[in-house]
């Protein structure tokens, strides 16, 4: 294999960790587009095309009017996923796995298991340096910040607060006054269910 052909899958490796997975995946679905260093498809990795793969928005090719079935229209702007620019619209990796596995790959939304999602999320990590080597899971993946450097958003930093407990003042509690009220209520309540059992008992005989 030709170490500079930058269209070539990634070597397989032994034992392959979450981000290898999610090498090989990115590779599968993203690359065409997001390019192979995530950069989007920009003309310097279009270039990277076989020569006739080039010119993708002729029409009849991914251009207007794709071919059926697997033809579609490839958008001329592709976002890049690494770097300064890329992912700016997200704050953690978890929105960026919401968004890929309910948007990507672009011509069909879904097409990986959510394994494989985490599994190209963890890639995607691992590209941007925030990836401690722990295999990601629906849940750990919320709490991975894009921007660690930066000052989380406010909605992250703001610790959940403590539910305080509502002590019952004094005042609160019945006075004699209306425990005497209450306490009499309830007699008569006593009595007239009594009575109601009474009659009905009677009535029965
Ligand atoms: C056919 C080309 C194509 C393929 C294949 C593709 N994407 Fe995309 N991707 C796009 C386009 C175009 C956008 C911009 C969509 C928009 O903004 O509405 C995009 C946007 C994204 C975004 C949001 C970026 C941002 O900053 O807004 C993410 C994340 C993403 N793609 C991930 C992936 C992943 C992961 C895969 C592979 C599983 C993939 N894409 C495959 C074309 C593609």
């Amino acid at each position: 294999m030709n170490p500079d052909d930058r269209l070539a899958p990634p070597p397989t490796v032994e034992n392959p960790t979450q981000a290898d997975d999610g090498a090989y995946l990115y590779w599968l679905y993203c690359l065409p587009c997001h390019g192979d260093k995530g950069q989007g498809l920009t003309d310097e990795w279009r270039a990277q095309y076989p020569e006739e793969e080039q010119y993708c928005w002729n029409s009849g090719c991914h251009g207007s009017n794709p071919p059926e079935p697997y033809g579609f229209l490839i958008p001329t702007v592709v976002p890049a996923l690494v770097g300064e620019d890329g992912l700016t619209r997200f704050d953690t990796l978890g929105e960026v796995y919401y968004y890929a596995r309910g948007a990507m790959p672009l011509e069909m939304p879904g097409r990986l298991t959510d394994d494989e999602y985490l599994a190209v999320m963890a890639f995607l990590a691992q590209k941007r340096d925030i990836w401690d080597g722990t295999p990601l899971t629906e849940r750990s993946v919320l709490q991975v910040r894009l921007r660690p450097e930066e000052a989380p958003p406010a909605e992250l930093s703001t610790p959940t607060p403590e539910p305080t407990a509502v002590s019952p003042t004094r005042s609160a509690l019945p006075d004699s006054s209306t425990g005497w009220l209450v306490g009499s209520g309830l007699l008569l309540s006593a009595v007239a269910i009594i009575g109601g059992w009474g009659l009905w008992h009677r009535s029965r005989r």
